[in-house]
């Protein structure tokens, strides 16, 4: 296994990739007023602009889809503008960067809904977490709503409209947010899809709503700039699926026929969201596992280190990593890998909502000194 693999190269859809070392989505509620990207925001990004890819965090695809308090959305003109400041200290950089669109479903609080409403899924069956409040209080889950058929189509058009403000605010391309037990898994998956509708039943129907959002992002902002992010086999939320190997087989097959530019699979071996440093040493391993059955390049994200990422790569399991706590701990991550320098440790009690600290004060390795080499 050699570190120098997670430093070459790499092509992805119409992005040219100058290493291996992705940037996995983070929510960091830390964005401004009316879900605004801040100049904090920026910075943030901008210090890890290194990465072969930046995907941003959750982002909201309309007021229904917002899910955590202080989390950015792409669905106000305000909110473009802010992500252009983003986009820009990035690019400023050399780096590039995506936006993860999506819609939270169930996994949301009607204090943070238009009008108090109730969140939205498939069927009124509820997740296992705890809600957060818009002020950040943690609270009893609510019963979500189903959704009326006909809502359907009109949440797969705010996902296009997400994805072409996200070109408007500067964005390399987007990433469908299919995993983690959102909106959109929540229709794939039958543990929570009790629907009789168009929508629901056969997995040709549970699927329907993601390949809409997918057909019409990429008719509207090219084909080559469209990346899907999965968590087959995941538990998060209490998602689940009688047969997760068949569904998701048909999943990925239908996607390698849409020749997305990417697929970015979260592996069932560590905790999907990063809520504990337990292993599953015995879970399925999914980009080995769903590799011949995608054919674009592969992104794999969860609990690696730059070894175990190396080998994946090198084992042809995947052809990038993405690293979510690591870049949390090590804006400069990818020198440090390619240094072989130490990594900062991650603070977990810092990782959800508040300002500078935790955020944009890790520390990145010091310049080599003038002086010290005379
Ligand atoms: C603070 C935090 C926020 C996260 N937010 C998102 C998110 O917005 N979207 C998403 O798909 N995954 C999210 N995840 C999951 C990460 O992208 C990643 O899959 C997970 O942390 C496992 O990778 P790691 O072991 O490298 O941290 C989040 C994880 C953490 C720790």
């Amino acid at each position: 296994m050699s570190i120098g693999t997670l430093l070459t190269p790499l092509r992805v859809g119409a992005i040219q990739l100058p290493n291996r070392i992705v940037m996995a989505p983070l929510t960091r509620m830390r964005a401004g007023a009316n879900n605004v990207p801040t100049a904090l925001n920026a910075e943030y990004y901008a210090q890890r602009s290194s990465a072969g890819l930046i995907i941003s965090e959750g982002t909201a695809v309309s007021a229904q889809a917002q899910g955590y308090p202080s989390s950015p959305g792409i669905y106000t003109a305000e909110q473009i503008v802010g992500w252009r400041g983003v986009t820009s200290a990035v690019h400023a950089r050399g780096g590039r960067i995506v936006m993860q669109i999506q819609h939270n479903g169930r996994n949301s609080h009607s204090s943070l809904l238009p009008n108090g409403s109730l969140p939205v899924a498939p069927s009124p069956i509820p997740p296992n977490l705890p809600g957060f409040t818009k002020d950040f209080q943690q609270v009893p889950i609510e019963v979500p709503r189903a959704l009326e058929t006909e809502e359907i189509p009109v949440i797969v058009g705010t996902f296009r409209q997400a994805g072409l403000n996200a070109i408007e605010a500067g964005f390399d391309g987007v990433e469908v947010q299919g995993a983690n037990s959102h909106l959109i898994e929540e229709f794939l998956e039958d543990g929570t899809n009790h629907r009789t509708d168009a929508y629901g039943g056969s997995k040709e129907n549970r699927v329907r709503i993601l390949l809409d959002i997918v057909d019409e992002i990429m008719a509207a902002i090219g084909p080559d700039r469209v990346g899907v992010r999965l968590s087959p086999f995941g538990q998060y939320g209490g998602i689940r699926d009688s047969n997760p190997l068949e569904l998701f087989t048909f999943v990925i097959q239908e996607l390698d026929t849409r020749r997305i530019s990417y697929l970015h699979l979260v592996e069932a071996k560590g905790s999907e969201m990063g809520l504990t440093d337990e292993l599953h040493e015995d879970g399925v391993n999914n980009a080995a596992l769903f590799r011949e059955v995608f054919n674009g390049p592969l992104l794999s994200a969860a609990a690696y280190t730059p070894q175990t990422a190396a080998l994946a790569i090198e084992q042809n399991h995947a052809d990038a990593i993405a690293f979510g706590r690591l870049f949390i701990a090590n804006p400069d991550l990818v020198r440090r890998i390619k240094e072989s320098q130490p990594l900062n440790a991650y603070d977990r009690s810092t990782f959800y909502g508040g300002g500078e600290h935790g955020y944009t004060d890790y520390k990145t390795l010091e310049e080599p000194s003038l002086t010290a080499s005379i």
